[in-house]
């Protein structure tokens, strides 16, 4: 490992708590600042992680930040990340990345222009589970994967998240939210994608605060909250992705890919851990008995259980990349894919059509044992996060 790079954290809302409780995992990062729009904020998240508070234009100008880590709302993210480049910093940010290849594509010539780095969330998918998915493909278990299907629903954001506007307005819906954890897994194991069509509707008009401060409080519902859509991947590869937050109980499995000689089942991408399922041509689903990657062991305490929590590694990985000069995983490039595909599923419903990607991307290299170990501090080995329940 090379060095320890200084971060500061905009944004210290609902998500941050999870990167201040889990960047000091990694031994290539150290939290040096964070700020907010909203002061009182950051100083919250001051008093709680001991980490100093700055206004923005501060941490910006702060020598000891070498990369941004941006936790705001999603219509925030573009500016925000573009005011980090400028002032000479690397950026990484919570998904969805940016709203539109536009604003992708400007984040590029800046970061290209300054030699910086730019990438996303979500990271999830360098798990330990989603990691033996994508060895269990790569040596052939399942032959080449041809279809398969992938479902997030369930009844939306409003009932648990204090401030859930942004979920039902543009930027948001269960496709940007949710679709990124779903893409940027099936581009680690299966590839690009080619060209999507989609339909799209919502259920509601307006949505009840049940949580907070505002809990009563009516929210409007902007955008779609039910989408159908099918990408077709550059290998062939054809996969359906539903999500929705119009479903108030289901049956079906986060994600299976069929292969030519049996089929896998993927565990929600939303979380780093899971069980990972294989049928063969016996056709019988058997859990496979994961191997001892350091990405998998449970270390996160929610206040509905406990999972493997490493928000985080996208970021040790780019940072390294910055020392070595390598390809990093949670790259511009992917990120960028990953909305193109998602805005393109939007466009698709909304135009009625099959819409082709435009952009493309490398499979990220597969994260194994050794490098994933690696990144992580020497007493993470065993790990034990102190965290809270939220
Ligand atoms: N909450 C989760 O569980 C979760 C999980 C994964 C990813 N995310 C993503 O993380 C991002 C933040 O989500 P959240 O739930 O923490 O939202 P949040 O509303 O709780 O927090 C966002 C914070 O950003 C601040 N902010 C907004 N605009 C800003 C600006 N221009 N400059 C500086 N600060 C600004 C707000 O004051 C707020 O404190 C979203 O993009 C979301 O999709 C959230």
């Amino acid at each position: 490992m090379t060095r320890e790079f200084g971060v500061g954290i905009i944004g210290c809302g609902n998500i941050s708590g999870a990167y201040f409780k889990l960047i000091p995992l990694y031994r290539n990062l150290k939290l040096v600042a964070c700020a907010d729009i909203n002061p009182a904020a950051s100083k919250a998240r001051s008093e709680e992680f001991g980490v100093p508070a700055q206004e923005i234009a501060a941490l910006l100008a702060n020598p000891a930040v070498d990369v941004v880590v941006n936790l705001t709302v999603p219509e925030a993210h573009f500016p925000v990340s573009k005011q980090a480049l400028e002032a000479g910093k690397h950026v990484y940010s919570e998904k969805p990345f940016v709203l539109t290849l536009e604003q992708g594509e400007e984040l590029r010539r800046i970061a290209d222009a300054r030699g910086l780095k730019v990438g996303s969330a979500p990271d999830t998918y360098l798990g330990g589970a989603h990691q033996f998915a994508r060895h269990l493909i790569d040596s052939g278990r399942v032959g080449k994967i041809m279809s398969g299907t992938a479902h997030v629903l369930g009844p939306g954001m409003e009932s648990w998240h204090p401030n859930p506007d942004f979920f039902f307005a543009p930027g948001g819906g269960p496709i940007l939210d949710m679709g990124p954890y779903y893409v940027n897994n099936l581009v680690n194991l299966v590839g690009p994608v080619k060209r999507v069509v989609a339909l799209a509707n919502k259920a509601r008009e307006e949505r009840t605060i049940g949580n907070g401060p505002r809990a009563g409080e009516k929210v409007p519902v902007i955008v779609a909250t039910n989408i159908h859509a099918v990408l077709e991947f550059e290998s062939g590869a054809q996969i359906s992705l539903m999500t929705s937050w119009d479903v108030w109980a289901h049956r079906h499995q986060n994600m299976e890919l069929y292969g030519t000689d049996g089929a896998i089942f993927v565990p929600d991408p939303n979380f780093f851990g899971g069980t990972v399922e294989v049928a063969g041509m016996d056709r019988e689903p058997k859990a496979v008995e994961v191997w001892d990657h350091p990405l998998t062991a449970k270390n996160y305490t929610f206040d509905w259980g406990t999972q493997a929590n490493y928000r985080g590694v996208g970021l040790s990985d780019m940072m390294e990349a910055v020392a070595t000069g390598r390809d990093y995983r949670c790259s511009l490039e992917r990120s960028l894919h990953t909305i193109d595909v998602l805005t393109a599923i939007l466009r698709s419903a909304e135009e009625g059509r099959a819409i082709d990607i435009v952009t493309t991307c490398t499979q990220p290299a597969a994260l194994g044992i050794a490098e994933a170990r690696a990144l992580l501090r020497d007493d993470v080995a065993a790990p034990a996060v102190e965290a809270a329940a939220e």
